[in-house]
């Protein structure tokens, strides 16, 4: 059955209607508590493995559905990306060690809306360098949510997020990008971070999209490991990502995926 509602621009973007801002909003919660959730739980000697179990099952006491397990063969309630893994990281055996610094991402469908999110946490003490990678990472988030609003380009977004991160001297990966969602999970446009200003399709209200910037310390080329999904950079270079789902306002960005907890970045107290 197909419940979507609004139209479609010329470009395959979704414009919904404000009654959908709600629905969205109710998934994008839920992402967001799970990740509040997990925070006390990564310590030194946890295995990935495990905080995907209680991911898994935090989804199913809510009454949702996973949107990654049996997505294009995907088996896992999350994506656990640690040190200079980029991002698709799949859960497993291997125990966390002091210093290191992994992104959890958390998709859920809820009454039938995607609520994606992702964001940084570390297990034992943060180092310099670290600290800075994902400061800097979660910024270039929030900058390209301040790009938000009708009648900006999707281009203007990835300028600024580009700039942002460039200027610091660090580098926006190319290979892997934001996308609309709503009742589905990876809807037109690519959310590039990267960019011309004003190039790109327009955003107009009751676009809903991601934006998730994988930043790295040392170059952007990224490659995938054998197991087809973990994508690492290829100089080994430690990376980092945060990752909110937002609604075009008249406004600007209604953020749907913010943490109850206050506990988006940093994840830890
Ligand atoms: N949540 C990821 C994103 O931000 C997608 C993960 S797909 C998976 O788009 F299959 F790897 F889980
Ligand atoms: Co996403
Ligand atoms: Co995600």
């Amino acid at each position: 059955m197909d419940e979507s509602t609004g139209r479609l621009t010329k470009d395959g973007i979704r414009i919904h209607e404000a009654a959908d801002f709600s629905g969205m909003h109710e998934a994008g919660r839920l992402s967001a508590q799970i990740l509040d959730r997990i925070a006390p739980l990564v310590t030194v000697g946890q295995t990935t493995k495990e905080l995907d179990r209680l991911i898994t099952g935090w989804v199913e006491e809510a009454g949702a559905t996973s949107a990654t397990i049996g997505y294009r063969g995907y088996q896992h309630a999350s994506c656990i990306s640690v040190n200079h893994v980029v991002c698709h990281g799949i859960p497993g055996d291997k125990r966390l060690k002091d210093g290191d610094i992994l992104n959890i991402d958390v998709t859920v469908i809820v009454d039938g809306w995607y609520g994606d999110t992702s964001r940084m946490y570390v297990a034992g003490k943060l180092g310099r360098k670290a600290e800075r990678l994902m400061q800097v990472t979660h910024d270039a988030l929030m900058v390209g949510i301040e790009a938000v609003r009708p009648g900006a380009t999707f281009g203007d977004i990835g300028h600024a997020i580009q700039t942002f991160v460039e200027g610091r001297r660090m580098s926006v990966v190319r290979d892997f990008c934001g996308h609309g969602l709503g009742r589905v999970f990876h809807a037109p446009p690519n959310v590039l971070h990267y960019g011309r200003p004003g190039t790109g399709p327009r955003l107009e209200e009751g676009m809903f999209f991601t934006i998730e910037p994988m930043v790295n310390l040392g170059r952007p080329e990224t490659k995938v490991l054998a197991d087809d999904w973990t994508a690492v950079t290829r100089d080994k270079s430690l990376s980092a990502q945060y990752e909110h789902s937002v609604g075009v306002t008249a406004q600007g960005a209604d953020i749907f995926t913010l943490s109850p907890a206050g506990l988006f970045h940093p994840t830890y107290a």
